[in-house]
């Protein structure tokens, strides 16, 4: 029989090249998670859609997302990883949710109100109202009972918790009710100042960006707009950067806020010692690309396996749900 580890179940759309956000908000956790708990991660390419109907580099933004994953640490023998597309019982079962839950529900979710926000989006979609709804499939297809993800995502595990609720009380107990897992640092701001990194906003650090890519963006970084001048005090609690250094060098951080605060460490310095930091925390992680990427064969081969084994969970729980609804 299978373990009695709980399930993990989480999934990132595949926007291409993963940045230090998602690093930290999390696939660091994805990784420390892994030896706990019975782990799956989905690439979510239908939920990609939602914002883009352009579809020609989506299996390449996957493949991608499979490398970050693999250098970041996740191991594909504990962890399968697999496509959401292929796996057709995701559609099945987001068909089934879609008729759990209102539309009026669906319109208060604050993750959607930021992205039409954020994107300046005139009207949405069907299907993008609806993105929590496919994520709750996602995340019950395989009976997750805990969700890592960044703080934005709360919400829809919220959804997915109501979601799970209604089900069972219609057509008995089937599903889990999930719960986040958020990591220390579930948000990290991006480079322009704004509260959250992301490929969109065009404010990010690529987890696979050289030392001298890494700096260069740095230099563009908002730091307190009040110290114009090196010898200017500063306040490391509203700059992007000090937020980097707790994160990336901690060790340092009482030397950085007196040395900030008192207008003995200009910003130039001290965002070329956070590039450092940064670089030094990735260079394993850009090595460990580097493989993967010469071996296109070898990824192929794990996410065909990852895809074999979701397939399996995928059959065993709709046809419990078909059994319980009396369509078998
Ligand atoms: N909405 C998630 C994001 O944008 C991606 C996602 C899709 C997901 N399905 C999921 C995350 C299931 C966790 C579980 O990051």
């Amino acid at each position: 029989m299978t373990s009695k580890r709980k399930r993990i179940l989480s999934g990132m759309r595949p926007t291409g090249k993963l940045h230090i956000g998602h690093l930290v908000g999390a696939l660091e956790n994805w990784v420390t998670l892994q030896n706990e708990y019975d782990n799956y991660h989905l690439i979510a390419d239908y939920h990609a859609l939602t914002t883009n109907l352009d579809t020609s580099e989506l299996y390449q933004n996957s493949i991608d997302m499979v490398i970050d994953w693999l250098a970041a640490g996740i191991d594909p023998v504990k962890s399968p990883i697999f496509r959401q597309s292929q796996i057709k019982e995701h559609t099945e079962l987001h068909l089934i949710f879609s008729m759990l839950i209102t539309t009026a529900r669906l319109e208060r979710n604050p993750t959607l109100k930021d992205q039409i926000r954020d994107l300046n989006m005139e009207s949405v979609v069907y299907g993008h109202l609806g993105y929590p709804v496919l994520q709750s499939a996602d995340i019950l297809l395989y009976k997750g009972e805990v969700v890592p993800v960044g703080e934005d995502q709360v919400p829809h595990i919220e959804i997915t918790r109501e979601i799970a609720r209604r089900f069972n009380l219609q057509w008995g107990i089937v599903f889990p009710e999930p719960e986040p897992k958020l990591t220390k640092f579930a948000r990290l701001a991006g480079l322009d100042g704004n509260q959250k990194m992301s490929k969109s906003l065009g404010n990010t650090i690529l987890l696979s960006d050289s030392p001298e890519e890494i700096q260069k963006k740095m230099r563009t970084a908002v730091t307190d707009t009040l110290k114009v001048r090196k010898n200017d005090p500063g306040r490391p609690d509203v700059c992007v950067v000090f937020s980097y250094h707790q994160k990336f060098n901690p060790t340092e951080i009482p030397d950085i806020r007196s040395g900030c605060e008192s207008g003995v460490l200009g910003c130039v310095d001290c965002k070329k010692n956070c590039s450092a930091k940064i670089a030094e925390t990735l260079a394993p992680f850009r090595e460990k690309r580097a493989y993967y990427e010469s071996k296109p064969d070898e990824v192929l081969g794990i996410l065909s396996d990852g895809e074999m084994k979701a397939k399996k969970v995928a059959i065993e729980t709709m046809s419990e749900v078909r059994t319980v609804m009396k369509i078998g």
